[in-house]
């Protein structure tokens, strides 16, 4: 048995209610909240900024982890980390030096997270794996929330969380993208231990609390 956590991302939220939306899954029990950050370079789409983070830290004491999929996070560190951000997950493709912008993060006091889009291999990540807190394994090809989840996605998991297991590490191993009541205990049953889910939370028909209790069916044991 083990312990899995969800973190709603707030990209599938009503951004007319941000704050009320963020308070609804801080209340269903959310673990973190998951705020997909997107500059229309590193990926199509554009998102929000530090300014809508700021604006969460005051309505929540929910965890806020900021999943950067800019060009160059590493110009934008220190803005995130002063919004309010406790977490930062920079991307391997965006980040020329990556062991540096880590570095950075942690000099921030904040938890390093690294994440790797479908397409690119695990090892890419085997020179840092213990540098990071947290290592976010993408199912979908990131810009968008509502997409399927890429079921081959699961043997990286499953070769994501040996790996960490080899070497006794302690760095959470987090997915993201296409996560809904199915999806959830197969990425669990991999390895995952935190789930990253927009859609299945904010779109569910029954509302939030039902939605957090189909995606972590007994309290997130599996
Ligand atoms: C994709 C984002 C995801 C996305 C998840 O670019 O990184 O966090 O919002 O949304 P769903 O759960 O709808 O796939
Ligand atoms: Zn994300």
């Amino acid at each position: 048995m083990k312990q899995v956590k969800i973190a709603p991302s707030i990209l599938a939220a009503d951004f007319a209610r941000l704050g009320e939306e963020a308070q609804a899954v801080e209340q269903a029990g959310a673990d973190r909240l998951h705020l997909d950050i997107m500059d229309g370079r590193f990926v199509p789409n554009i998102s929000f900024g530090p300014v809508v983070v700021r604006a969460l830290r005051q309505v929540t004491r929910l965890p806020l982890e900021a999943h950067l999929m800019i060009a160059e996070p590493e110009r934008y560190l220190t803005e995130f980390a002063q919004a309010g951000a406790g977490t930062i997950i920079v991307h391997q493709e965006a980040s020329l030096h990556l062991e540096r912008t880590l570095s950075q993060i942690k000099a921030l006091g904040l938890r390093a997270g690294a994440a790797l889009n479908p397409a690119t291999p695990l090892v890419l990540l085997e020179e840092v794996l213990a540098e990071l807190d947290l290592l976010l394994i993408m199912t979908v090809n990131p810009g968008f929330g509502g997409q399927k989840f890429i079921t081959s996605m699961l043997s990286k998991i499953e070769r994501a969380r040996a790996l960490l297991a080899k070497d006794s590490l302690s760095c959470e191993l987090e997915v993201d993208g296409g996560i809904n009541a199915q999806t959830a205990s197969r990425a669990a049953a991999a390895g995952a231990e935190v789930l990253v889910a927009g859609t299945a939370v904010f779109k569910h028909p029954g509302g939030i609390p039902a939605a957090l209790r189909a995606i972590l069916p007994a309290g997130g044991r599996f």
